[in-house]
């Protein structure tokens, strides 16, 4: 079995350290934030069940190639990818996407790191008592007074930034593992919590409808790849951060049955999520498809009105913040792990330059909030008319970068590895499971990412 190489940066403790390091990446404000909106922007629905059959069909698959990519390379994804195309005889290119995964996670980092201030200052305004009894005018307008703000925006940032380079400087072993324990099952009750709160008080059938009905009138060959997108998205793929992450999983636990373990548990978390906010949505009478500042809108309003809303309110989003923290270190840990294996940087100063390009890269989505709103680069393509550079940053990333990642890591380990590598590394015989997993990324997966690119390339 695999383990013959080791990695420079560690390992994780055991099997289940994985697991919530994984789970911890994966569960993020993709989930909370993203999932939501989206689903309200593109319908409902049909876009709800388009991104779950890619996540069962498209991302679990992708996750456990890439899991083994990772393992077996045992470094940075750059390095990983140099190392096994060396030794499968493939081409000395194939460590482009290396690169093109640590570029991804910077970009997305950017802005992710913009938002993630969003739900810290967000913390003090529920747990202030800010909201009480605030009607969703009243929320809304607090929430605009924030975003047209940019020093504020920009300090909420520049401290996520720090706090996240912080981590990443420490090692990903020590601390996270700890606190990605202890965190990850408080989020779940609390998003119980909230549920409960919206069966209660919000239009909850209204809300379910508008989530698991679908509606095939109601989405577009964009909105089908924005739900693919956000499959990869959500998961963490096709970047390196689940690469990475499995190059420091030991060499005999199950990368199926972690795979599955993982997004299993990104997939509840975002449906919980979807299940909490858009009764609220429907009970207030505003628009589903608000945009990035939805849940921003929408819970406030239930923590107003609650009992101990400001307890509850506070909580969230120190949770929220949390699970934004453990996926943002993944998202920077390749470039990270590459400083350091091949520039001969310390950790620390390793993060400090990564750190330092990323903010820097932050200041365009601050200030696409406020000042730069009206910047629409794609104006002349319909489909991208009112796409700021917040937006154009965010379609980029997660809805092309991301699937031509996975599809490029679904093709090395399907068609460039060897049979006799990829059985090995999976620890499962070549048996069905493996059979049917080599099926659905060799053939499967390909072709749905590339039928979902061309039907939305059709349309510009
Ligand atoms: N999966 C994270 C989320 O849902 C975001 C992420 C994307 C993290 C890609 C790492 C890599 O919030």
């Amino acid at each position: 079995m695999a383990g013959e190489r080791e990695s420079i940066h560690g390992q994780w403790s055991s099997r289940l350290a994985f697991i919530l390091a994984a789970t911890g990446s994966a569960v993020g404000l993709g989930n909370i934030w993203k999932f939501p909106y989206i689903a309200g922007e593109n319908g409902g629905g049909a876009f709800v069940l388009v991104y779950l059959l890619c996540i069962a069909v498209i991302g679990i698959p992708i996750m456990m190639a890439e899991v083994l990519l990772g393992r077996r390379g045992r470094q940075s994804p750059i390095n990983t990818m140099r190392t096994l195309a060396a030794e499968e005889g493939a081409s000395k290119y194939w460590r482009l996407l290396g690169w093109a995964g640590v570029l991804a996670g910077f970009l997305i980092l950017s802005y992710y790191s913009v938002i993630a201030g969003w739900a810290m200052s967000y913390v003090f305004r529920t747990g202030s008592g800010l909201f009480t009894g605030l009607t969703a005018d009243g929320v809304q307008s607090i929430f605009n007074n924030l975003i047209s703000d940019p020093e504020r925006l920009l300090a909420w940032h520049t401290l996520f930034m720090v706090m996240t380079m912080i981590i990443v400087a420490r090692g990903v072993r020590s601390g996270l593992e700890k606190a990605v324990k202890l965190l990850m099952p408080i989020l779940f009750v609390i998003l119980f919590v909230l549920v409960g709160y919206a069966w209660n008080s919000g239009a909850f059938d209204e809300g379910v409808k508008f989530l698991f009905q679908p509606d095939f009138g109601a989405i577009t060959a964009n909105g089908v790849l924005i739900a693919m997108g956000h499959a990869f998205f959500t998961l963490s793929l096709g970047m390196g951060a689940i690469m990475v992450y499995g190059s420091y999983l030991p060499g005999d636990a199950s990368i199926a049955k972690t795979s599955i373990a993982v997004s299993l548990m990104d997939t509840t978390v975002a449906l919980l999520a979807g299940l909490a906010i858009f009764p609220i949505v429907f009970a207030n009478g505003l628009e589903p498809g608000a945009g990035p500042g939805l849940i921003f809108q929408t819970l406030p309003i239930a923590f107003g009105h609650m009992q101990y809303g400001a307890f509850f309110g506070m909580l969230f989003f120190v949770l929220l913040v949390f699970a934004a923290w453990s996926s943002s270190i993944s998202l920077i840990e390749p470039a990270v792990a590459w400083l350091v294996e091949n520039k001969g940087m310390t950790r620390v100063y390793a993060s400090i330059v990564a750190g330092f390009a990323t903010w820097a890269m932050g200041l365009l989505t601050v200030l696409s909030f406020n000042l730069w709103s009206d910047v629409k680069l794609l104006s002349m393509i319909e489909v991208f008319e009112d796409y700021t550079l917040f937006d154009l940053l965010d379609y980029l990333t997660a809805n092309i970068m991301l699937p031509l990642g996975g599809l490029l890591i679904a093709v090395f380990a399907a068609w460039k590895m060897s049979r006799a590598s990829s059985v090995d590394e999976l620890g499962m015989g070549d048996r069905f499971f493996y059979r049917l997993w080599r099926f659905l990324v060799r053939y499967i997966t390909p072709v749905a990412v590339i039928i979902v690119f061309l039907n939305a390339i059709s349309l510009i």
